[in-house]
């Protein structure tokens, strides 16, 4: 692991991700001024890169930019420049247009184009050459998503000396569906330049174990693969790959008590009766995303208030929804429908101007903001028609120490596999989900205290401090595992 003598000179534990953790803020008086973001991956890895010498490379956000943020206290930072041209290609393009629709079970038509798979292999090769200058001898670097899946390779070739991981942060396709990718070899072998690669879900990694063995050549092991446990092996000529699942998390005790404190609580008391004190508040957490299924909701609750099963006048939805990737041309189509809906919603059933039956926001929402929103919700609609995990789902119970509200989740999330005491339902199939939304509502107290005490105890016990841990301590191992030979 990171745990080791001080290099010559470099980093020893090096983070590689399209974004860095910082945000750029430009304040009234026109000073600039980064300020660290408050993703998960951030705050998971600070301890470890704070240990150790840590640096993360990636993008600032910026177009054409040299700027080169700050360090953070303890993390150097090395920003990679993007071009305009290269955000459209790389970023907006393959990123965005290629990869996530076909990873998300083409819910859109992914877009193949040879200019954009240039440029990806390009920026992919920058990334691994600003990695190859971070890391100092023997460094551990953990390169992270979809956006730099040729990072392992080529930074292996550049610096055989250090470990490198991979993590997968979104679902990792069926066979069937990756095929169509016209440089499905060179992603699978792109891959397999890293010692370690993780998926969310054993199934992500037995469809990239059936790859490498079909597209790439190697031997693979066959058993069933664990939740980190039971890794599958690649043979790569000397060297052997590791390949697990290791579902990611939310820092659920941090979460837990800031839910719990006085300002939280009677914020969330103060959002219920800005809203009229209606029975039932209903809440949408999501970037505005064709994945997150917000339509599959709207619609739901919409023929839920045609037929009477839920009261226009004592119901609210909430859908807040961060902008998002704004420049792709599925999301702009996206974003208007979903507002046609949230159009159509009000203009049927709300009784009166004050008070829309859905209220909703398209910007983010500031973190104390969120989580009194949290609070306030008596039922959690997280309804994705595929995602790698949904940190969302896992906030929202984490945020419910006294054990109210309801989590409505879709079975095609990856935290699905973990929260089995929610509401479940089938995006896909409407009178299901309409049936789990109706069920949510109406659940007894007892049956909801139920359900979210063993929600609870999942989330409690597994939060971003043990995947990391599991990830890294696995990286660090050597492999065991039997390998069988690849027959064709
Ligand atoms: P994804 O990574 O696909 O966006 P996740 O649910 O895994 O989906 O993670 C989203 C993160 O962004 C969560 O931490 C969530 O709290 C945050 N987030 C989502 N929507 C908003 C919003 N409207 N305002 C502020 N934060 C948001
Ligand atoms: C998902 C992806 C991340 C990405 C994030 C926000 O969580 O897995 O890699 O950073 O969405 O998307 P954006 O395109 O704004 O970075």
């Amino acid at each position: 692991g990171p745990n080791r003598a001080a290099p010559h000179d470099g980093a020893e534990f090096v983070v590689v991700a399209n974004r860095l953790p910082v945000d750029k803020e430009i304040l009234p008086d026109g000073t600039i001024n980064w300020k660290r973001s408050p993703g998960g991956l951030v705050t998971a890895l600070e301890p470890i890169l704070r240990a150790n010498t840590g640096a993360w490379v990636g993008w600032s956000g910026i177009p054409d930019s040299d700027d080169n943020p700050p360090d953070i206290e303890g993390i150097d930072i090395h920003a990679v420049p993007l071009s305009t041209q290269e955000i459209a290609e790389y970023y907006e393009g393959f990123s965005n247009a290629t990869l996530w629709p076909l990873y998300h079970d083409v819910i859109v038509k992914p877009e193949y184009h040879r200019e954009w798979w240039n440029t990806y292999v390009e920026v992919n090769r920058r990334f691994a050459e600003a990695a190859s200058r971070a890391a100092g001898e023997g460094a551990v670097v953990w390169v992270q998503d979809y956006q730099l899946q040729l990072v392992p390779k080529m930074l292996r070739m550049l610096r055989p000396d250090v470990k490198i991981g991979f993590f997968l942060h979104i679902p990792f396709p069926p066979v069937e569906l990756f095929m169509q990718m016209p440089w499905r070899t060179e992603i699978v072998e792109g891959l397999l330049g890293a010692d370690l690669i993780g998926f969310h879900l054993p199934g992500g990694a037995q469809n990239f174990l059936f790859l490498a063995r079909r597209l790439a050549g190697q031997a693979t092991s066959k058993g069933t693969v664990g939740v980190r446990s039971r890794f599958g092996v690649v043979q790569v000529g000397f060297r052997t790959v590791r390949v697990g699942a290791f579902p990611i998390s939310i820092d659920s005790g941090e979460l837990a008590a800031k839910a719990k404190t006085k300002k939280i609580r009677d914020r969330a008391a103060e959002i219920r009766r800005e809203l009229g004190n209606p029975k039932t508040i209903m809440l949408g957490i999501d970037r505005l995303d064709y994945t997150k299924g917000i339509d599959v909701r709207l619609k739901a609750i919409s023929e839920l208030l045609d037929e009477e099963r839920l009261d226009a006048s004592e119901t609210v939805m909430i859908q807040l929804a961060t902008p998002s990737r704004e420049r792709v041309e599925s999301y702009k189509r996206m974003r208007a429908g979903i507002e046609q809906l949230v159009g159509n919603i009000n203009g049927n059933h709300s009784h009166t101007v004050s008070r829309p039956v859905v209220q909703y926001l398209h910007r983010p929402v500031p973190r104390d903001e969120l989580i009194a929103f949290f609070v306030a919700a008596d039922v959690m609609l997280v309804t994705p028609l595929r995602d790698g995990m949904n940190l969302v789902a896992k906030e929202y119970v984490a945020c419910r120490s006294d054990l109210g509200g309801a989590l409505v989740l879709s079975e095609f999330t990856g935290a699905a596999a973990e929260l089995r005491s929610a509401y479940q339902a089938n995006p896909y199939d409407l009178d299901g989900v309409k049936d789990a939304i109706e069920a949510a509502v109406n659940q007894s107290e007892h049956e909801g205290r139920r359900r979210m005490r063993a929600l609870r105890r999942q989330v409690l016990t597994h939060d971003v401090d043990k995947w990391a841990r599991s990830f890294l301590g696995t990286l660090s191992e050597n492999s065991e595992t039997e390998l069988e030979p690849n027959r064709g």
